[in-house]
């Protein structure tokens, strides 16, 4: 039932959270849950495409009817997960909370505590999007997310312009009914084309209409 308007189109998605760990026992995480990404996978799946999944953990469910999932919990791990499939992909869609950091070192015991303060190192993780809009070819689509807490829309733009990326999906996290957690968003696509806020919605419905606007997006791009 409903449209399949996404048959034969190939979408790279990754949802979800990164964990990193410090010992056998510690790990370093976020709040992101998957939903938004998964939405995503599940509404494109719905009309047609062949999807490929990379997830962080999460609690959720997988969508059915999935081309491959690559299930990962670093951030590395997903990196490299992504660029196995990212040359294949007509439509890269960055919807996982990557860790921008990993502890420079995993112990291999667990630290034992002490009297004083811990020091731990972070070393930066690759921007696994900024790699896939060095390396895209010119059909390919690139669609990223800024989750922000200040200064949305400037941030997003300058993220979609250091990343070459096509569209950025933006939300404030601090405001109600959007960000970490809950069922619906409140997001601001933002393009080349300029800036389009959408009302509160369903993050299913967020997802169907992020898929109108890739769609948009590639029929630009053919006729230019
Ligand atoms: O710079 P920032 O982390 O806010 O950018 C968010 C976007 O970049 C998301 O689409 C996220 O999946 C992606 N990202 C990434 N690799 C990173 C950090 C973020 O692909 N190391």
């Amino acid at each position: 039932s409903g449209k399949k308007d996404l048959l034969g189109l190939r979408l790279l998605i990754t949802a979800g959270t990164n964990v990193e760990a410090l010992d056998p026992v510690r790990l370093v995480t976020n709040r992101a849950t998957g939903r938004m990404g998964y939405a995503v996978a599940e509404a494109a799946v719905a009309r047609g495409a062949e999807v490929t999944l990379v997830t962080g953990p999460t609690q959720l469910d997988l969508p059915t009817g999935l081309a491959a999932v690559e299930r990962i919990n670093t951030g590395l791990e997903m990196y490299e997960a992504v660029m196995k499939h990212f040359s294949e992909s007509d439509v890269y869609i960055g919807a996982a909370a990557v860790s921008d950091y990993r502890p420079k070192e995993t112990h291999k015991q667990k630290l034992k505590k002490s009297d004083g303060p811990l020091l731990v190192e972070f070393v930066r993780n690759p921007d696994i999007i900024a790699t896939c809009g060095e390396k895209r070819a010119p059909h390919q689509v690139l669609i990223g997310f800024a989750a922000e807490t200040e200064n949305v829309l400037e941030n997003a733009r300058g993220k979609l312009i250091r990343k070459k990326c096509d569209l950025f999906v933006a939300n404030d996290v601090t405001q109600q009914g959007a960000g970490f957690g809950v069922d619906t968003n409140i997001v601001t696509f933002v393009s080349h084309e300029g800036d389009e806020s959408l009302p509160m919605l369903p993050k299913s419905e967020v997802a169907n209409r992020i898929l109108d606007k890739m769609l948009q997006l590639r029929e630009g791009r053919f006729v230019k």
